[in-house]
């Protein structure tokens, strides 16, 4: 019946796999698809504040028991973090890998850690997702393909993607954000090595355009970036630790710079290029601690109702999901509400 296309605004860590195992389990989806660079993203999910789920290349929709999960071919896949996150989470016989993939090797990852430019300048995560994309533009990759630890997974993703979003309702699961796009956003060299954007993930998954059903862009309330680049609105990092906001990244560890308001015109660029039909307004506890923990529409403060309308009105999309905290349980359906 349709495709759902989940993406990031601005610069990423906002949550996306968490909405989109939302997703997956709002609309009984029956496959979530990553897209996205490849293993630079870490998606996380906790569902009590001893059990977090985290990931870095596959989509966190297996979470939802009726989804299966896979890799669109323009990922780049680590033979090895994929196995070790199959095994983890138990998902042999969920998951498939598009055969077309290009391959992350220990040498990509040691050449990317070695770059003086990409570790010095750009800050890069060092994952070699930008070594391996790059390989597979000067077509010397390895694909998924010629990995036989991956035989048992291959498949045409592509053909899953546009079948089962005729047929059925499928998710897919971009990594980044659109201010991190390659040729997209206005901070080059301070990107990562591809776009980001709603258009981008459905070619990173071989989705034909007529299959793109909608789009959920997810806000981060009180924006962050990590590695280098312009922040506007920057927060020192006193202020950061007085609010009691603090976050570490996921594949780094480095701590995220943080902003105190969101950049409203890039949010408006952001929207241009994606034209949500949805967005997801997350970490609204970093907001306003008031709402932290919130699992009900009644406990959302005037503040954060504030900031739903102003954030409307600059993506022209209504806001569907709020989150408020770090559990699973901390995202409400306001579909009703704004409806
Ligand atoms: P790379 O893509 O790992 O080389 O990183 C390039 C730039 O994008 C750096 O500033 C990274 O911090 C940023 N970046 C890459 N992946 C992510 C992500 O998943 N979340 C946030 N920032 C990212
Ligand atoms: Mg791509």
């Amino acid at each position: 019946m349709d495709a759902i296309i989940v993406v990031d605004a601005l610069w990423g860590d906002s949550g996306k796999g968490k909405v989109a195992a939302f997703l997956s389990q709002r609309e009984n989806a029956s496959w979530c698809i990553r897209a996205g660079i490849g293993t630079n993203a870490g998606h996380s999910v906790y569902l009590s504040e001893e059990h977090v789920i985290r990931t870095r290349q596959l989509p966190l929709g297996f979470l939802h028991p009726a989804t299966q999960v896979a890799i669109g071919s323009g990922v780049a896949v680590d033979p090895q973090i994929f196995h070790d996150e199959v095994a983890r989470y138990g998902l042999q016989g969920r998951v498939q890998v598009d055969y077309r993939c290009p391959i992350i090797t220990a040498e990509h990852i040691r050449r990317e850690r070695e770059h003086a430019h990409l570790v010095g300048t750009v800050g890069t995560t060092g994952s070699g997702s930008g070594m391996a994309q790059a390989d597979f533009v000067l077509r010397q990759a390895q694909q998924a393909k010629d990995i036989p630890s991956l035989q048992p997974y291959l498949g045409d993703i592509a053909q899953v993607a546009n079948e089962q979003a005729r047929a059925t309702s499928v998710i897919i699961e971009c990594s980044q954000g659109t201010m991190l796009s390659l040729a997209l956003s206005p901070d080059y060299p301070f990107v990562t090595s591809g776009n980001c954007t709603v258009v981008a993930a459905a070619d990173d998954v071989g989705l034909n355009w007529r299959n793109i059903a909608g789009a959920v862009m997810v806000v981060k309330a009180v924006p962050s970036r990590v590695g280098a680049g312009p922040l506007p609105n920057e927060m020192e990092r006193d202020e950061i630790r007085r609010r009691g906001i603090a976050e570490y990244g996921v594949v780094t560890g480095r701590l995220r710079r943080k902003a105190s308001d969101i950049p409203w015109e890039l949010l408006r660029y952001a929207a241009m290029l994606n034209n949500p039909t949805e967005i997801a307004l997350t970490f609204c506890d970093h907001y306003d601690p008031h709402v932290v923990g919130a699992t009900q529409v009644e406990n959302l403060t005037p503040a954060i109702w504030e900031l739903i309308t102003r954030v409307e009105e600059a993506t022209n999309a209504p806001v569907t999901i709020v989150e408020t905290g770090k559990l699973f349980e901390h995202m409400i359906d306001v579909r009703k509400v704004g409806a």
